[in-house]
């Protein structure tokens, strides 16, 4: 569970980028972020993750303040920035390794599961290669199976599938419905609204920082009953 409670950020005084935003992600829930470019869903996802220090508010993971408890909130989550483009001197294989020494994985388990993802997301054999070679696509999946590797119960994912193959794609969201079945949290950020509107249980629309709506796709649906489709709907909300 994902608790953001009276969050407000700035990057230059007194211009809020967020503006007191208040959002629950329920275990067991997909949850989409939408908004057009520059709303402020990577500065939200940096606030959850501790990245960027709050100014105002504060941000719970499983009940774990990312401000007063980050050691403890970082321990729950996992996650997928929307740039892959790091660690780039090392292998796939060390990057994969460095993961399962901070979240301290038996080495029988993270065998097991380096073999199985990497087979899965089909950059087994190039484990062994400089992450600097890899495409964006491959250095996507390996952030991708840096984060399964040590199950965390929340994943907090910014426009994960941006890059990936069809078959990578359709994957991961197989994965994020198996995640969120379990009773886990998926928070995840997307421009692809045919994405959202099937995969997610509830979806946040923001824009210029404050929530312009959340709830279901059906909910959202009466609220705009002359709209006819997820577009034509976030195209309105987010022109006004
Ligand atoms: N480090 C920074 N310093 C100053 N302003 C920033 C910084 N990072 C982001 N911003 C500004 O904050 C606003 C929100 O940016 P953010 O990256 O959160 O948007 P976003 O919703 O993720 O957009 P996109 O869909 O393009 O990824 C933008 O106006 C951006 O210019
Ligand atoms: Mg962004």
């Amino acid at each position: 569970m994902i608790e953001i409670k009276n969050v407000s950020k700035s990057y230059i005084k007194n211009e809020k980028i967020i503006d007191n935003l208040n959002l629950e992600i329920k275990d067991g829930e997909i949850f989409g972020f939408l908004g057009p470019n520059g709303a402020g869903k990577t500065t939200t996802i940096k606030m959850i993750t501790g990245i960027l220090k709050i100014d105002e508010g504060d941000i719970f993971i499983d009940g774990q303040s990312i401000t007063e408890n980050p050691v403890n909130a970082k321990l729950n989550f996992g996650f997928v920035p929307d740039s892959p483009d790091m660690f780039l001197k090392l292998k796939g294989i060390e990057y994969l390794n460095f993961i399962a020494d901070i979240y301290k994985i038996d080495s029988k388990i993270r065998k097991d599961r380096i073999e199985r993802l990497s087979k899965e997301f089909e950059i087994y054999d190039n484990l062994n290669e400089q992450i600097q070679n890899y495409s964006h696509g491959m250095r996507q999946k390996l952030l991708i199976i840096g984060v399964l590797l040590h199950e965390p119960k929340n994943w907090i994912l910014d426009e994960p599938l941006t890059g990936l193959d069809p078959k990578s794609a359709y994957d991961l969201k197989e994965k994020m419905k198996a995640h969120s079945r379990k009773g886990n949290t998926v928070f995840f950020s997307t421009h692809v609204l045919e994405v959202a509107e099937k995969l997610c249980d509830r979806i946040g629309i923001i824009n210029k920082g404050k929530l312009l709506f959340v709830g279901t796709y059906e909910e959202m649906k009466k609220q705009f009953k002359d709209s006819n489709s997820l577009e034509d709907i976030f195209l309105k909300v987010t022109e006004e």
